[in-house]
């Protein structure tokens, strides 16, 4: 594990837009005790404060493996890497742990979080560890705005998952 400093939600600092869109987060769901995790990059997602918790949003797509452990396991993490780990993240994002050992490709290793189940990962500059509290379905009869149907040309709508920030751990810059 990295010098990662324990971080309170008050405290935390982030540029969420920056970290979402640019620099991307790996979303992991699971239970790497068991071995019986995975995991893929994400650039959509939110952060902020729910039923007076500090809450993550993620989107996954039914058709993603990663999925079916969302709806297996009670919790998720996301974690941030530095630049030079951008080429694992753009595999992670682009190929499917229904069809291989995706992590076996990549540089990253995967090791025990500290509260929750779902793995982190040696060389993370940020894991944040969340307990799933709500889910539901994105329905395109609630679209407001007519771009947003281009999304899903495969009708693939997401799921939104909130998810309850239990621990964060991360580089100095984060707090
Ligand atoms: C930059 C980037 C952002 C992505 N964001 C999302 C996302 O927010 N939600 C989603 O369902 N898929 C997203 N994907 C696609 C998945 O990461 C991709 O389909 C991945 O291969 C799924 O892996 P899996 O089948 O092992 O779960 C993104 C891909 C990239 C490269």
């Amino acid at each position: 594990m990295n010098n990662l400093i324990q971080i309170d939600p008050k405290s935390f600092v982030l540029k969420p837009h920056y970290l979402f869109n640019n620099q991307w987060f790996l979303l992991s769901a699971g239970n790497f005790n068991k071995n019986d995790f995975n995991c893929m990059t994400i650039g959509w997602g939110s952060i902020g404060t729910m039923w007076n918790k500090p809450y993550v949003s993620v989107v996954v797509r039914p058709t993603r493996h990663t999925f079916h452990f969302m709806e297996k396991y009670p919790d998720f993490t996301l974690t941030a890497f530095p630049e030079a780990f951008k080429k694992d993240l753009a595999y992670l994002g682009s190929h499917s742990g229904r069809d291989e050992d995706k992590l076996a490709k990549t540089q990253l290793t995967p090791i025990k979080a500290q509260q929750l189940t779902a793995p982190n990962y040696a060389h993370a500059e940020l894991c944040i560890e969340c307990r799933q509290i709500y889910s539901a379905d994105f329905l395109p009869s609630n679209f407001k705005s007519p771009d947003l149907e281009a999304h899903y040309p495969k009708k693939d709508y997401h799921r939104v998952y909130y998810g309850e920030i239990i621990c964060i751990q991360g580089d100095i810059k984060y707090c």
